[in-house]
């Protein structure tokens, strides 16, 4: 099933513009975050994500070099010029807009709800959601979502790492987690004793390789590769391998 409409772009470059080919762009990522960034049992980088900067590198001729960056730095990072592209499930939004630069969507990602098989209320009813704990990656869509619409009714818990996130919940120090529906999915429930526990959420208008504002040229070039790659099957082929819908 298709996720999104394959976007329809046609760029040209702009002319004396700085050019992908033969520079070295660094990639940052956010691990563990499967199945978008994880190491696997070798300790090598990999991913939804990995695979797909791979070959936009590959289409672009471009020297790639892959930086891991705890999701609260990215932005900063980026800004700062320890990279010069996030692709670590950055949905894109009106506020992250104002900062940094983003491609066309490359997935659509809603926030899911994970808890304990024996957990039953209601994560829609305020009532009795009152004095639960939710867990959320700190600064992330469902960060927001959560401060906005459950703040003051439950406790709210932000972790810097999904993965201590997934700690907690299984350590029952947690009532439920709010996460990227996929890694909720498939470090979650792909064990024995949880389950989903409400509907996802639409949040933010997908998932895009964020860069910097005056690096346009740049995102013209991403633009034009992730096209191409969706176009040839090639990002077919990655995501059958990562996701099971
Ligand atoms: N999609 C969510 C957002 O943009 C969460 C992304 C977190 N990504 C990560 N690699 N930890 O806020």
């Amino acid at each position: 099933k298709k996720l999104f409409a394959a976007a329809s772009i046609a760029l040209t470059m702009a002319a004396g513009g700085a050019q992908a080919q033969d520079q070295n762009l660094r990639i940052a990522f956010d691990v563990p975050y499967a199945p978008f960034e994880y190491k696997d049992d070798n300790g090598e980088l990999t991913g939804f994500e990995v695979e797909l900067a791979d070959a936009m590198c590959e289409e672009m001729e471009a020297n790639c070099e892959f930086v891991i960056q705890a999701w609260d730095g990215m932005i900063p990072g980026l800004l700062a010029r320890k990279f010069d592209l996030i692709m670590s499930s950055m949905s894109i939004t009106p506020e992250r807009a104002e900062r940094v630069l983003f491609s066309e969507p490359y997935y659509i990602t809603p926030g899911g709800w994970f808890a304990h098989d024996s957990f039953d209320t209601d994560v829609t009813d305020m009532d009795a959601m009152e004095g639960k704990t939710v867990g959320v990656q700190r600064g992330t869509t469902m960060d927001t979502f959560v401060t906005e619409n459950m703040g003051g009714v439950v406790t709210i818990k932000r972790y810097t790492t999904a993965e201590d996130m997934a700690l907690d919940l299984e350590g029952e120090r947690l009532d439920v987690v709010f996460v990227d529906y996929p890694v909720g999915e498939q470090t979650i429930l792909n064990k024995d004793g949880f389950k989903e526990a409400g509907e996802p959420v639409k949040l933010g208008q997908g998932v895009g390789v964020a860069m910097r504002k005056r690096d346009a040229d740049l995102a013209e070039e991403v633009n034009e590769a992730l096209a191409t790659l969706k176009e040839d099957g090639t990002y077919d082929a990655i995501m059958q391998k990562y996701f099971s819908y």
